[in-house]
């Protein structure tokens, strides 16, 4: 957490947790900014991704078109997958599946292909995965299915390139790259929940990726509410209703605690919300 947002991010928390508390259908948008506190490196903050490697690199044309880009996006996939699979679910992840228990939490829309969300209790139909899943992969040819931990047992005994062991095809992971198309039933899905959402809440994304960064944007034109928690400042701050410029994990276990104290039985909701 930021020192000089300790205490705006106090009034934040209490803030975030009156509406989380009083709203009638709350979806969560999540990038990787959630999943930092796990060990998962981001994509655009100093450190991440995007810092070390050339994203027009990783592009759908460059994998299917070369053997060569495909290498390329399996040396990053050696780097990033290990950091994936050895990755647990943080106090983000665990709030917003506290949440969803709670009845406080419609679903969670998310960039992430990590599936910590599930991993920390979120059930697989309260996720949208609008960018994919890593731990999955297929040959494009005969659809052969593969596991991402088997492919990285190939990798790390020299393969540069799995390809499909049963046809010779291209396999793919059920990730989304930049240039592919997304998978339309998620992004229908997500846009029918976040247009009947009265709150969405946008926890660690940049918000400068599209068409998934429509989605709060359409929720906010929709009427709902839009609170973000970000370390960086986003293009959408000036429209929230609420930005806490703290570390989700941290804003997200307070909120949890702020909101079973809010539904507790004998609770009484102090007045002026
Ligand atoms: N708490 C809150 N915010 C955080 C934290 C944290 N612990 N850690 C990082 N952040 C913020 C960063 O400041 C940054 O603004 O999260 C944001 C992450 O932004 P990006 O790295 O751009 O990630 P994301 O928004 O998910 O990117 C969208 O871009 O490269 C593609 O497919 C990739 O899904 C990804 C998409």
């Amino acid at each position: 957490m930021h020192p000089t947002d300790a205490a705006g991010c106090e009034d934040g928390v209490a803030r975030l947790a009156a509406r989380l508390a009083g709203a009638r259908r709350v979806v969560a948008f999540t990038g990787a900014g959630v999943s930092t506190e796990s060990g998962i490196p981001d994509f655009r903050s100093r450190d991440g991704v995007w810092a070390r490697f050339d994203p027009r690199e990783f592009t759908y044309q460059n994998f299917i078109g070369s053997v060569e880009g495909r290498r390329r996006y399996w040396a990053l996939g050696r780097e990033t997958y290990p950091l994936i699979r050895a990755a647990a679910p943080n106090a983000a992840h665990s709030a917003l599946a506290a949440l969803h228990r709670l009845g406080r939490l419609d679903c969670c829309i998310t960039q992430n292909i990590d599936g910590l969300h599930q991993r920390a209790g979120l059930p697989a139909e309260a996720v949208i995965e609008l960018h994919g899943n890593a731990t999955r992969a297929r040959c494009l040819e005969c659809g052969a299915a593969y596991t991402r931990d088997a492919l990285h047992v190939r990798l790390e005994a020299g393969v540069a390139v799995p390809d499909c062991e049963r046809c010779g095809g291209v396999v793919k992971p059920h990730t989304i790259l930049f240039g592919e198309a997304m998978p339309q039933a998620a992004v229908e899905e997500a846009r029918r929940r976040a247009g009947a959402a009265d709150l969405l809440l946008v926890l660690g994304s940049s918000l400068a990726v599209f068409p998934a960064a429509y989605v709060p944007r359409h929720a906010r034109r929709a009427g709902a509410a839009l609170a973000i928690v970000n370390l960086e400042p986003t293009p959408l701050d000036r429209e929230a209703d609420l930005v806490l410029r703290a570390q989700a994990g941290v804003v997200m276990a307070a909120v949890l605690e702020a909101v079973r104290a809010r539904c507790a039985p004998d609770a009484v909701t102090p007045t002026g919300g």
